[in-house]
């Protein structure tokens, strides 16, 4: 399963690329918001930094709109992937930066006919919301199985993005459910990696070693 970061902050990018685990990172509207830099400038630096694809969303509602910002975007570097809302107005500008060359990404996708529609289109990626449908007292991640399910059976080769995840058991289960892609807050990501007996077992070994006065 390749490992996204769900975030548009430089010092989170930089420290899960330094470990060698980004596969690449989601950015939204929001996320793009809460830096408060100039967004040129913004998306240069992660375009930099992360050796694998940038997902920037458009913020048009009609697919000319979508069209036009699109091909701006994927014009900012060759691994940028557009993410476009799935709507009947984002499936029209799918088609349209797919025959391009563009690879999509339909963001916001919260049922399984939705994901029929996006594979049936030819997306790059569908992002399925897992987080938000917990919210809302549905089991997200029902909705992974079955969407790898109707993949499975039609041999669709778009890839399953799982989105919205809020925990290091989503992770886990989506892995299970077969997502090709997880992306992760920073928080979550940093979670995956914690175990408290790898921490006292640390402290342990060390304080052994020091006590013995031996060195290397
Ligand atoms: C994915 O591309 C989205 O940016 C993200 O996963 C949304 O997560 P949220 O529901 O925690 O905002």
């Amino acid at each position: 399963m390749k490992i996204f970061l769900d975030t548009a902050n430089v010092q989170e990018l930089r420290e899960a690329a330094a470990m060698g685990l980004l596969d690449g990172v989601t950015t939204n509207p929001t996320l793009i918001a809460r830096e408060k830099r100039p967004f040129r400038d913004l998306v240069d630096e992660i375009c930099r930094i992360v050796d694998g694809v940038v997902n920037l969303e458009v913020v048009a509602t009609d697919a000319e709109g979508m069209v036009r910002e699109g091909r701006e975007l994927a014009k900012i570097a060759p691994n940028v992937v557009v993410k476009l809302p799935t709507t009947a107005e984002g499936i029209k500008a799918l088609r349209v930066l797919g025959r391009e060359g563009t690879r999509t990404n339909l963001t916001l996708c919260f049922s399984p006919t939705q994901a029929l529609f996006v594979a049936k289109a030819g997306a790059t990626y569908v992002s399925p919301f897992l987080g938000r449908l917990d919210d809302i007292a549905h089991v997200g991640m029902d909705l992974i199985r079955t969407i790898r399910t109707i993949y499975d059976n039609y041999r669709f080769e778009t890839q399953i993005l799982a989105a919205s995840l809020r925990n290091p058991l989503h992770v886990v289960d989506a892995a299970v459910a077969g997502a090709d892609v997880a992306t992760l807050p920073f928080s979550v990501f940093q979670m995956l990696l914690k175990h408290p007996l790898t921490d006292v077992g640390l402290k342990k070994f060390l304080e052994d070693w020091e006590k013995a006065g031996i060195s290397l």
